[in-house]
């Protein structure tokens, strides 16, 4: 029998990281030869211990410290290597012996460890998304260097690259990503002032982290979206459209220059575009549901309400503004949606806290890592000194 494909999921304890756990088995059971090497996490020790027991993999890593030192606690002269903190984790991704990374921790704090998997010339399937929103050019500049493979997770990026098999890149006229509209898609822009926290978190087609939650309900998802569809199939803002798609049955389409248009479509259930990741180019069979169209009914489309969900035309403005512009815009937005996590500040407040950083922080070149951890920072810290606390 070959050598099983090792797999580091780095984020296990996500929705993601989950999902990919599970396809995982599920491949396993219908005859391919996957094994987890190594799980990473940040907190849920709890988790993670359960995820150990049952994948048996070569190490974990926890990056909170404390939290490690309670794992090793559960360990009970069990066998595993066990790292901790940002030494540890990248310690595992520049040595660690596996073969694909399932990037899927939430976040910039995605980007360091990504970066030191590419750089060991690791395959990454990426989840997280935001690492190359920030630094697109860096990431890909660098898996180019490295002969890394760069493989999408997210449904949209993973539809448009099903679309794209056999066909000459200088085919495409545009893509056109879809978007459910989030749980607000029917309401007026007032009517979304004093959403609460648990409104925004009711996604009516998806079940995700809350940070991405958040994100799909303000349409800023949708927004880094197709910043990353930018660096992953280099193409120009102008050439990537975005229909909203309540039904998400298709997942995104591609329309070549004789105006044919190819559409991927499925259940929407992540452990399709995962299991695509880590089988590309080919396929495996899995028992997940299949889309019936009889009970589907029908599939309809409309414009994205741009005066309602701001955050979608801040994207397109930062993508085409280039240099630190997309980090800044990243940044504000992690702040701020931890500020409407918390009932710091209100739904709509989200879209003015990232305007209000994008118009006071100016853009800088972006040509090493360094200046988009500054531009992050700064951000950062921006949002925390200027915004309103709701009364
Ligand atoms: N969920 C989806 O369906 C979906 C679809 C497409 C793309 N994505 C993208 O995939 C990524 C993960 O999304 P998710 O929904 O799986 O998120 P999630 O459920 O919130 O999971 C996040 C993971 O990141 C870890 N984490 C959280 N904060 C961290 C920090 N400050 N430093 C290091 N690790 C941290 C968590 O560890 P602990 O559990 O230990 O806290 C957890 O393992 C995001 O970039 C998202 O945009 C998600």
């Amino acid at each position: 029998m070959n050598k099983p494909r090792g797999i580091a999921i780095l984020g296990s304890t996500g929705s993601i990281g989950r999902n990919s756990l599970e396809v995982i088995t599920s491949m396993n059971q219908h005859g391919e030869n996957y094994h987890v090497s190594y799980l990473i996490t940040n907190k849920n020790v709890d988790l993670l211990y359960d995820q150990a027991k049952k994948y048996r993999p070569e190490g974990v890593v926890v990056i909170d410290e404390g939290k490690a030192d309670l794992f090793r606690s559960y360990l009970n002269g069990e066998k595993l290597k066990v790292y901790s903190g940002k030494t540890g984790l990248m310690e595992v991704m520049a040595g660690g012996e596996f073969d694909v990374l399932i990037s899927c921790l939430v976040g910039f704090a995605g980007l360091r460890p990504t970066l030191e998997a590419l750089k060991a010339g690791k395959t990454v399937a990426l989840a997280n998304k935001e690492t190359l929103v920030v630094a697109g050019e860096i990431v890909k500049r660098t898996a180019n260097e490295h002969h890394a493979v760069l493989l999408p997770i997210d449904s949209e990026h993973s539809a448009i690259l099903q679309c794209f098999s056999g066909e000459a890149t200088n085919s495409v006229a545009r893509l056109i990503l879809t978007a459910s509209g989030g749980p607000f898609l029917s309401r007026d822009k007032a009517e979304l002032e004093n959403v609460t926290v648990e409104e925004a978190l009711n996604h009516p087609k998806w079940r995700m982290g809350k940070k991405i939650t958040i994100d799909s309900a303000t349409l800023m998802n949708k927004g880094l979206e197709v910043i990353e569809a930018h660096y992953l199939f280099d193409l120009p803002a102008e050439k990537i459209e975005v229909v909203v798609h309540p039904q998400s049955i298709i997942h995104s389409m591609v329309e070549f220059v004789d105006g044919s248009i190819k559409a991927q479509m499925g259940m929407p259930d992540m452990k399709i575009p995962i299991q695509y990741a880590l089988t590309y180019p080919n396929r495996v069979p899995s028992g997940y549901q299949r889309v019936d169209f009889g009970k589907v009914g029908q599939l309809t489309f409309v414009q994205p309400d741009l005066d309602k969900f701001s955050l979608l035309k801040f994207a397109y403005e930062a993508l085409r503004c280039g240099g630190t512009s997309m980090a800044i815009l990243n940044a504000a937005n992690e702040e701020a949606v931890g500020l409407f996590l918390q009932q710091k500040i209100k739904f709509m407040q989200i879209a003015d806290t990232v305007q209000e950083a994008l118009e006071s922080i100016p853009s800088r070149p972006s040509s090493d890592i360094e200046d988009i951890f500054e531009a992050d920072r700064v951000a950062r810290e921006f949002v925390q000194s200027n915004h309103q606390l709701v009364n």
